[in-house]
């Protein structure tokens, strides 16, 4: 059972030319602490080459995929274009595109398939709506195993099937969206959260042991509070880790609370 970290850069949509983009990864990179597992997830137009010239100390994830091997879908990249390139992880389902592009659970669950079935390592974010959390955290249960039961249906419990899947909680209303108006979810009402997406992945799909990371306005000053929960498998970050202060600081907590066994 690995002790440590993972901490997950998500850069969405950021930056906007190649030259910052390196900057920011070999930023990461030369600070990266050998106790974290780091994956960065650049956009696919500079996802290739940045994983091309890795030099393997930290991975690097798409962040999408789609669910076809190959054929007429304009625009899409197939999981084994990803694998063939060097990438390890997808990210797939962020309730960014299940909200701007419609993204639904039957869709999610034919990349989650698809991309195990390649071989990546699949990241499947997960988490409920403001609407729904203002009805309490019963109701945010209900929704979170509506979208696991949706999202993993049909996969195979196969022992590498299920060491590649990690799953990301990521309540929508606490995801920065690039401004500071939105604030991290109580470390407490995560790990809650946390150990029962892992009860369902237990008692439903018989993953007996899973990497679950908590996700949304994650930075350097609050890391600490999610990271020291061992209930929490690490993080994934989007704002903060165009920062390379910032995600540096957050490597360092992930660094501090993980791998205790190899202490
Ligand atoms: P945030 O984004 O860290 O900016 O809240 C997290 C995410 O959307 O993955």
């Amino acid at each position: 059972m690995p002790d440590k970290k993972l901490i997950i850069a998500n850069w969405k949509m950021n930056p906007p030319t190649y030259k910052e983009a390196e900057q920011l990864a070999e930023a990461v990179i030369k600070s990266s602490p050998k106790k974290v597992d780091v994956v960065l997830c650049p956009p696919f137009v500079w996802l290739t080459d940045m994983s091309h010239e890795s030099t393997g100390k930290v991975k690097f994830g798409a962040q999408d995929v789609f669910w076809e091997s190959g054929g007429a879908f304009t625009g899409e990249i197939s999981a084994a274009m990803l694998k063939n390139s060097g990438v390890d992880y997808a990210i797939i389902g962020h309730s960014e595109r299940r909200r701007h592009l419609g993204e639904t659970d039957a869709m999610v669950n034919k990349k989650v398939l698809a991309a195990l079935k390649a071989g990546l390592r699949v990241i499947l974010c997960v988490g409920e709506s403001k609407e729904v959390r203002r009805k309490g955290i019963d109701a945010a249960k209900r929704f979170v195993e509506r979208q696991l039961r949706e999202d993993l249906q049909g996969i195979k419990y196969q022992e590498s099937s299920i060491k590649n899947l990690v799953v990301t909680y990521e309540p929508v209303w606490a995801i920065s969206g690039g401004d500071s108006t939105h604030t991290a979810d109580d470390p407490k009402n995560a790990v809650e959260m946390i150990a029962f997406i892992k009860s369902i992945l237990n008692s439903i799909f018989h993953i007996l042991y899973s990497r679950v990371l908590y996700g949304g306005s994650v930075n350097a000053k609050n890391a600490g509070s999610f990271l020291r929960e061992p209930e929490i498998g690490g993080a994934l970050v989007g704002g903060a880790s165009l920062k390379p202060k910032e995600f540096l600081g957050i490597l360092k907590a992930a660094e501090k609370y993980g791998s205790m066994s190899d202490k």
